[in-house]
This record gives structure tokens, C-alpha cells and sequence, in this order.
């Protein structure tokens, strides 16, 4: 066993004193879209199509980003949404940058406590299935936001390309027929009767989808605006399918709920100027926290996926997740310390401990026991027009069709984003994140998220846009992607391609993507003391990356439909 140990270990300074490079990817081989006078990556063709089509009309990566938004809630309704919310970082062709944070809410009525039982243990499913799971929805508002403010084509013209998709039907890709029968059983449950993708488990590729309902309340959100989906018929249809089930939200928090305009989180790496998400989102914070930790190691060394970059990785990602259950929540309702969090003389002591030669156990960082939940679903899309707008929005229900419940009347479904609140301290939700007091419930506040639209610029230049679905492994996921391009020489779809690891303090295991990494890889990490656990995918990135001479790359995930268009 000693004999082993030794030579496993002669077998890490070896392969760590050898640059292993920028190996060729061992999962997926898509190649790389080039353009030059924009490009839309989204997770849907059918949504790249409607973006493409938006900017070949004259609108600008505004525009197409708010048509997007609506085509994704048809053709990807198991994230895609209008009954979400989500998060967008732009950037103008002129520079000026910020970000539009139209996350759901807690109901005014909720409380700390109410998904626990008389004895304060969590009552199992209560925050991620059915009725009281469902947050106060936040995109329709957003988008309206989103085209008033950086929009220049008239709002109907955006959400026509969606009404058509609706009423006109589209065709089930063989990922989402599987994934709608994969949750019929789901479905049933949640509701009382199913028009709409009910169909027992036999869905199949080239299926038709029809959601008239969803047509009517596209045209009532197109001729009111605002009101025709906070006000009216379609508030009163979410009321009535919720409140006969115990739900909680009501009309005062349709008409209370807004979408907020706030200043990006901004931090160099190297030579690069990364601008992302600030709380209620965890990813910008946690992003800078990793690469401005990774400024202290040679990644172009260590090569890509050798088992000292995923240590390093590892060892950075170990803390910043303990630091993201500490400290992070809505900054209306928490003092949350940005400031503290990504100040250089923190970080370096914070990171001081990583030793090369093993890795540190989460539990002497901090505590709590957890015990880890499957991924589910969110989408992430980037757009740059021809004058290098840009813009980045990732949006979601949280779980997979959110919390199942269907809105029969109004053909959408609800999110069940009140699982991102930490529903008890050091209790996981379903991806295993632990929080506190920063994240508790209460009325109005919005749920901590790992969302990270992220841009980066290079020479005061628009470089790269770029974000994930993923839950906990969100911010994970960006942060390889950004190394992959800028450490490891690769261009935007090998970055996007490329297998990717995921570590979240707790529980404390690598996650890594099966048949992702090499062997030897993986035993070279155990002998640092890690414990490696295999899973489907991690990330389902959409990426665009802006070239010295001005193409544009697109990175559109093979891990799923995913599809960048280029305007030539
Ligand atoms: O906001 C968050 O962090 C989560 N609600 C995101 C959910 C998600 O990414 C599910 N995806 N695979």
C-alpha cells in the first residue's frame, strides 16, 4: 500500500513538472460559430433563431435579449420562463456597463419558519414542489424594464416571435421529450387536470407543442404591458390555481413586486476586467473571489485538468463556498460585505493556507453535515449585436418546470424559487448549499442565487460574455470557462466543451463530469486526499467571445440543443 502511495506520488511531481497543455477534450468535439456582425448562443435553436432574427431587423442585443427571454419560456419551458426571474449583466457598445436584477421574491406572507414542522425539522419537498415553493415572479417586469431602458425596436415586435412559437406550435427536441416524460409523474401530482405537456410518458422527438393560453397571455403582456400579467386575468388565473392549494401569494404582491437596476460587481484578473452579478446573486462575488485567488498560481503550468489545477481549483472553490453561506443574501435586507469579501488582503489570507501537497478538510474551514441533491434546470444566454452591445441574462424556475404546478388558464409554469432561501441553518437545499441568517426567509426578500451572467473586457474592450445553468455549480463552471480561454489558450466552444469539476465546500467531495477526466487524473487527486464523485454534466454554458480582430466566437453547450448563430 506504502509502495503505491509512493509511486502515486512520484507519478504527481511528474506529471506537475510537465506542462499537460491544452488536452483535447475527452466528452464532446463541437466546433466553434464565427461571425462578425453578431451572435446569439442561447439553449434553445428555436430561441437562437428568434435573437438572429431580431438583430437581422435592426434591434440591437437588448432587444434580442428581451425576445429571447419570451422564446425560451415556449420552447424550453422546463427553464425558459415567464413565471421566473433571472438576472442580466450588460455592457454598451460605449462602455457604460450594469446589471437588472428581476429575481422572484419571497410572498408577504411568508416566514423564517414556514417550511418547518412544529418540532423545526424541515418538512421534506414543502420549498422545492407545489404551490408554497413558488416565489413572486420577476421576468415579465424585467423584460419590460430591460427594453424600456436599452431597447430600441417597439416591445411588440420582440414578443411576436414568441406568440408565434406558442400558437403556430414547435417541434420537441429528443432532450426535451425525455425530459417532459421523464417528469409526467411529477406533473400529475402538482395538478389537478393537464391539457398541456400531459401526455403519460409518450412524448417523442418531432412532437408538436401547442400553448394557445400561453399565445393570449404573450398578446395581453404585448397590449398591456405590465399590467396584463401582474393585473387581471392572468394575475387572478396564478391566484386561483394557487390559493385553493394552500398558496400564499396575492395580488398585493403582484402589484409590489419590481425589478431593480443595480451596480455591477467589478474586479481585475490579471491584465482583464471582470464585471458580473452582485448579491442577491452569489456568482459575481464568488467569481472575483476565485480568479482574483487563482492570480497566485500557474494554471498555463499546471495544465488543464491536470490533478494540481483541480486541487488549486478545488482548494480555492472550498472556500469561497463557505464564504457564500456566511455572508451572502439580499442586500436589502442583509449588510451583505462586498467590500470585505473581495478586498486583496482578505483574499490573501483567506487562500494562505492551500498547501500543494493535500488537500484541506472542509470541516476545519467550517461546519455542517450535508448531503447532496442532483442538478435540475436554468438557462443562460449571450448576445452581442454588430456594435458590440452585450448582454448576458441567465433566467430560471429553479428546479426542472419549477415547482410542476401549470397555470392551465395562462399555459406556464410556476418557479419554485423559495428553495434558494436557506429554509433552516445548515440545512442544504436541493443542491446541497448550506446557509444562515444572511439568507433566511422573510417577507419581500429575494432567495441567494449562484447565477452569473458574467462580461469581461480586455484593453477597455468587450471580450467575452458568458454564463451557466447549474444550480451550486453555476459559478464553478464560468469560472473554468473564463480560465480555459484565458490560461488555457482555448477558443470559446473547446472552453465551453471542456469537461469541468465543481467543488462547494460542502459536502466535501470533487465533483467531476463522468468519463471526463483522465485516469491517472483521478488517482493522482485521491492521493491528495480528495474524494471524487462522477456526475452527468456540470455547467451548459452559452458563450460568445470577441477575437483581436473583431469575430465573434460562439460557445453554445453540446451538453444539451444549445446553438449559437452568427450574423456573417
Ligand atoms: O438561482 C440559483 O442559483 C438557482 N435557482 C439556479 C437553478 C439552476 O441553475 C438549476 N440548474 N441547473
Amino acid at each position: 500500500m506504502k509502495l503505491l502511495s509512493f509511486l502515486l506520488l512520484i507519478l504527481i511531481v511528474f506529471s506537475c513538472t510537465t506542462k499537460q497543455g491544452n488536452q483535447p477534450n475527452k466528452l464532446y468535439s463541437k466546433q466553434a460559430v464565427e461571425a462578425t456582425n453578431g451572435m446569439v448562443a442561447t439553449a434553445h435553436p428555436l430561441a437562437s433563431e428568434v435573437g438572429a432574427q431580431i438583430l437581422r431587423q435592426g434591434g440591437n442585443a437588448f432587444d434580442a435579449a428581451v425576445a429571447v427571454q419570451f422564446a425560451l419560456a415556449v420552447v424550453y419551458p422546463r427553464a425558459g420562463n415567464i413565471a421566473g426571474g433571472g438576472f442580466a449583466v450588460y455592457r454598451k457598445a460605449d462602455g457604460e456597463k450594469g446589471s437588472l436584477d428581476f429575481r422572484e421574491k419571497a410572498p408577504l406572507a411568508s416566514a423564517f419558519d414556514m417550511y418547518l414542522d412544529e418540532d423545526e425539522n424541515v418538512i421534506p419537498k414543502l420549498s422545492t414542489f407545489g404551490i408554497l415553493s413558488v416565489g413572486v415572479p420577476g421576468s415579465v417586469d424585467g423584460m419590460i424594464e430591460l427594453h424600456k431602458k436599452l431597447g430600441s425596436l417597439p416591445f411588440d415586435v420582440l414578443i411576436q416571435p414568441a406568440m408565434e412559437l406558442a400558437e403556430n406550435g414547435f417541434k420537441l427536441t429528443e432532450i426535451e421529450a425525455n425530459k417532459l416524460n421523464y417528469y409526467q409523474k411529477d406533473f400529475l401530482k402538482a395538478n389537478d387536470s393537464l391539457t398541456y405537456f400531459y401526455n403519460g410518458e409518450n412524448w417523442k422527438t418531432g412532437d408538436y407543442i401547442f400553448l394557445p393560453e400561453l399565445a393570449h397571455t404573450l398578446k395581453l403582456i404585448r397590449d398591456k404591458g405590465r399590467s396584463g400579467f401582474y393585473e387581471g386575468k392572468i394575475a387572478q388565473a396564478m391566484i386561483a390555481e394557487m390559493q385553493p392549494k394552500g398558496g400564499i401569494i396575492t395580488q398585493a404582491d403582484f402589484d409590489a413586486y419590481k425589478s431593480i437596476w443595480r451596480n455591477t460587481v467589478e474586479g481585475q484578473y490579471k491584465e482583464y476586467n471582470v464585471i458580473s452579478m452582485p448579491p442577491p446573486s452569489s456568482g459575481g462575488i464568488a467569481l472575483l473571489q476565485l480568479l482574483k485567488g487563482s492570480e497566485a498560481f500557474d494554471f498555463k503550468i499546471f495544465g488543464h485538468n491536470s490533478a494540481e489545477s483541480i486541487h488549486i481549483m478545488t482548494e480555492l472553490e472550498r472556500r469561497v463556498y463557505a464564504d457564500r453561506a456566511t455572508y451572502l443574501g439580499d442586500p436589502d435586507f442583509y449588510d451583505v460585505p462586498v467590500n470585505m469579501l473581495l478586498d486583496s488582503s482578505y483574499l490573501a489570507s483567506r487562500f494562505s493556507d492551500i498547501s500543494l501537497d493535500k488537500k484541506t478538510d472542509s470541516k476545519d474551514i467550517k461546519e455542517g453535515e450535508v448531503e447532496i441533491i442532483e442538478s435540475v434546470e436554468t438557462t443562460h444566454f449571450s448576445i452581442v449585436d454588430k456594435d458590440q452591445n452585450a448582454i448576458g441574462i441567465t433566467t430560471t424556475l429553479n428546479g426542472n418546470f419549477g415547482s410542476k404546478v401549470f397555470v392551465e388558464k395562462a399555459g406556464f409554469f410556476l418557479n419554485n424559487e423559495m428553495d434558494d432561501f436557506s429554509v433552516k441553518t445548515g440545512v442544504p437545499n436541493q443542491f446541497g448549499l448550506v446557509g444562515a441568517e444572511a439568507n433566511a426567509i422573510a417577507p419581500e426578500k429575494r432567495m441567494l442565487s449562484s447565477m452569473t451572467p458574467t462580461i469581461l473586457e480586455k484593453e477597455g474592450k468587450l471580450l467575452m460574455v458568458v454564463g451557466s445553468p447549474g444550480g451550486a455549480t453555476i459559478i464553478t463552471a464560468v469560472y473554468q470557462t473564463i480560465l480555459n480561454v484565458i490560461e488555457h489558450d482555448m477558443d470559446m466552444q473547446q472552453a465551453v466543451n471542456a469537461s469541468k469539476t465543481h467543488h462547494q465546500w460542502l459536502p466535501d467531495r470533487v465533483l467531476y463530469e463522468k468519463n471526463g477526466l483522465d485516469s491517472l487524473v483521478l488517482q493522482q487527486l485521491e492521493v491528495l486526499g480528495h474524494t471524487l464523485e462522477p456526475r452527468t454534466a456540470i455547467g451548459k454554458m452559452d458563450a460568445v467571445l470577441i477575437l483581436s480582430d473583431g469575430t465573434m466566437q460562439g460557445g453554445a453547450d453540446p451538453r444539451g440543443d444549445d446553438t449559437a448563430v452568427g450574423l456573417k
